[in-house]
């Protein structure tokens, strides 16, 4: 693997498939997922600079804080609460393009505005093992974009995965 991320130029749609192919080869040489997470956390976050970036992992009946960049976060989240607890429960992509009008959203930074979160599956597909969480402190961050890739990086995890 390159030693150094590669950022490439203009918008999203240039920059995720740069970054989906080097995390495909983060993952491809390490098997421990959770030091997967901790690098596409890490990648994720450089190439974008959003305000939080990370895994919440299912742990029992909560998600429990995973690997993640920015600033510290709660530790856990109740299965159905939150934006997390949403994606988890309904095991699909979530997108808030306003989190005041998101009813229940947990606002771990008051500097947040969006979010997206993405669920990461089991290897057979059946329960989500992990949710992938970003916040940007701008309105209506995410859309279709970020959610395609966002899903291709999330079944790279599954494959990892139990
Ligand atoms: N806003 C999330 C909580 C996690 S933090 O954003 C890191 C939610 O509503 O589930």
């Amino acid at each position: 693997m390159a030693e150094n991320l590669i950022i490439s130029e203009g918008g999203k749609s240039n920059r995720y498939p740069v970054l989906y192919d080097q995390i495909k080869t983060v993952i491809e040489n390490e098997y421990d997922i959770i030091a997967d997470m901790a690098n596409i956390a890490a990648m994720i976050h450089q190439t974008f600079g959003f305000l939080w970036t990370g895994f919440y992992r299912v742990v029992g009946e909560e998600l429990v804080l995973g690997p993640f960049q920015g600033p510290m976060a709660c530790s856990r989240i109740g299965f159905g609460k939150g934006v997390c607890g949403t994606a988890w429960k309904e095991a699909r992509t979530v997108i808030v393009p306003d989190v005041d009008a998101f009813p229940g959203h947990i606002a771990c930074s008051s500097d947040s505005r969006s979010e997206i979160v993405v669920p990461v599956f089991s290897k057979d597909g059946d329960e989500v093992t992990a949710v992938l969480d970003i916040d940007s402190i701008e309105t209506a961050t995410f859309d279709d974009t970020d959610r395609e890739w966002l899903e291709k990086i999330a079944s790279l995890i599954q494959k990892t995965g139990a």
